[in-house]
């Protein structure tokens, strides 16, 4: 639900309740409170409210947690004051949702977007160490002393990085070398920096897995609901409980 609040009737439609008519037709019956208090037709109220129908509680805004294919150009925001396309164009409007953490607008790749606060709030914070994988094309042949810079960690201006988990993919491709690089740290734009440390600048760079999770068949641009077992994974990774 929005800072601001929705009306009564689209809370419970969202809830699923009842279609939006529907719901307008039962608080105008007089079978919706909220907060033990009989609700008015247009009333707003908040993701905090407790509502009933009839007695019975209503859960609020149902939990959704998607996993986007986030094609290049678009920023990682829910709204750009420069008009750029956003991650969120693509995903259904009837909650507000938010992408957990951000990639760079030339990053491709798996965004988790979600409104579940405590999950988005738990991957992102640096204590839950989730890791994060990505294929990165870099200019030049990178040598096994530049992996190992990269493994063991590198000086940034915010400091050194952590340990990674850092593969050769492909030395064969003219004049780059394709890395995966696996990091637990979510600073920004740090694979790029920590590339350019080793001078092999990024040329291209995906994100291909996200706390256990990967893209699997999921086409660039694609968006698809997680699976609860996914969740589930999530939340352990995260160490949410509910
Ligand atoms: N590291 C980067 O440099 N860019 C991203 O988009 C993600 C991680």
């Amino acid at each position: 639900m929005s800072p601001e609040g929705m009306r009564v009737h689209r809370a419970l439609a969202q809830a699923g309740v009842a279609s939006r008519r529907a719901a307008e037709l039962l608080v105008a019956e007089g079978r919706v409170t909220v907060n033990g208090e009989v609700a008015h037709v247009g009333q707003v109220v908040q993701s905090t409210d407790r509502l009933t129908v009839d007695g019975n509680p209503v859960n609020p805004e149902p939990i959704h947690t998607y996993m986007l294919n986030k094609p290049m150009g678009m920023v990682s925001t829910a709204y750009d004051p420069e008009g750029r396309p956003t991650v969120l164009d693509p995903m259904p409007n009837d909650v507000r949702l938010y992408p957990v953490g951000r990639l760079d607008i030339d990053t491709t790749g798996l965004l988790l977007i979600t409104n579940d606060g405590d999950l988005a709030h738990q991957l992102m914070h640096p204590s839950s160490k989730v890791p994060k994988t990505y294929e990165a094309m870099v200019a030049g042949r990178v040598s096994a002393a530049g992996v190992r810079q990269l493994r063991d960690g590198v000086e940034l201006e915010d400091g050194m990085t952590q340990p990674a988990l850092v593969e050769i993919l492909d030395r064969q491709a003219p004049g780059c070398t394709w890395l995966s690089i696996e990091i637990t740290e979510g600073r920004n734009r740090q694979v790029r920096r920590m590339c350019d440390v080793i001078d092999h600048p990024v040329r291209k760079l995906a994100r291909t897995r996200y706390g256990g999770l990967g893209l699997g068949k999921l086409r660039r641009g694609e968006f698809r609901s997680l699976a609860s077992t996914e969740i589930t994974k999530l939340e352990q990774i995260a160490g949410v409980t509910r």
